[in-house]
C-alpha cells in the first residue's frame, strides 16, 4: 500500500521570506514540497518560475514537485528539474502528445506525473500509466487557492484506484489530490483512494500553526 503524505502547495506562502517558509514547512513535518507554477494562460493567475524554486532549494532536504499549470510544459521541463524539482506534474488537457511528454520527462532523470481538471475523465491516463508515478486529481478548478473542495470528484478518485489496480500499478502510482483539502474534507478524499494530500490555505491559515495543520490532517487521512 502506498504511504499517506501531507504536502503543501506553497502558493499562500509568503514570497517575501520564501527559504524561511519552507525549512519551516519541513519543520512542520510535511513530506515533499509542491510549487504551483501557473502561466496566466493555460489559468488565469501567473506565479514564479524555475529560478524562484532554485533559490528554495537550498532551504530544505524535502522533494520537491512542480505541478505546471501551463500550456508548454515541454518548453521548460529541463529548467524545473535543474531546479530541484524530481517530480513534475503536467496536465492532460495542456499536452497534444502526453505520452511523449512524459517520456522524455522520464529521460530527463525526473519522474512524470498527470495532473486532470475536474471536468477531465480519468481514462485520459489509461494509455501512460507505466509513464508515471502519481496521477492528481484536481478538486477544484486550477488557478487560485483558498476555493471549495469538488466533492463530486470522488468517485472520480475511485476509478483512478480501479483502473491503477487493473493495470497492476497500485503500489507503483500515488493518487494526489489538490484543491479545497483541509480539516472537514481530506477523510472523504483519502477514503475515496488518495494518499497524497496537498493543501494550502488550510495549512497556512491554521490559528494553531503549521506543525498542529500537518499532524492534525494526517491523522483525518489516516
Ligand atoms: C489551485 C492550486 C492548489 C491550491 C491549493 O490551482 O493548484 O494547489 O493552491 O490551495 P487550497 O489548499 O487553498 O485550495
Amino acid at each position: 500500500t502506498r504511504p499517506t503524505l501531507i504536502a503543501p502547495s506553497v502558493l499562500p506562502a509568503d514570497f517575501s521570506k520564501l527559504g524561511e517558509e519552507v525549512a519551516a514547512l519541513e519543520a512542520a513535518g510535511v513530506d515533499l514540497i509542491q510549487w504551483d507554477v501557473m502561466d496566466g494562460q493555460f489559468v488565469p493567475n501567473l506565479t514564479f518560475g524555475p529560478d524562484v524554486i532554485a533559490s528554495a532549494r537550498s532551504h530544505s532536504t524535502l522533494p520537491f514537485e512542480a505541478h505546471l499549470m501551463v500550456y508548454t510544459p515541454d518548453v521548460m521541463a529541463k529548467n524545473y528539474i535543474d531546479a530541484g524539482c524530481s517530480r513534475l506534474i503536467v496536465h492532460a488537457e495542456a499536452c497534444t502528445h502526453l505520452h511523449r511528454t512524459l517520456g522524455n520527462i522520464n529521460e530527463l532523470g525526473a519522474t512524470g506525473a498527470v495532473a486532470l481538471n475536474p471536468a477531465t475523465p480519468a481514462s485520459a491516463i489509461e494509455h501512460v500509466l507505466d509513464l508515471i508515478d502519481m496521477v492528481l486529481v484536481m478538486t477544484v478548478n486550477p488557478g487560485f487557492g483558498g476555493q471549495a473542495y469538488i466533492p463530486t470528484m470522488e468517485p472520480k478518485i475511485a476509478e483512478v484506484q480501479r483502473m491503477l489496480e487493473a493495470a497492476g500499478r497500485a503500489d507503483d502510482v500515488h493518487i494526489e489530490v489538490d484543491g479545497g483539502i483541509g480539516p472537514d474534507t481530506i477523510a472523504g478524499a483519502a477514503s475515496a483512494g488518495a494518499n497524497v494530500l496537498i493543501a494550502g490555505s488550510a495549512l497556512f491559515r491554521d490559528p494553531e500553526g503549521l506543525e498542529h495543520a500537518v499532524t492534525d490532517l494526517r491523522a483525518r487521512a489516516e
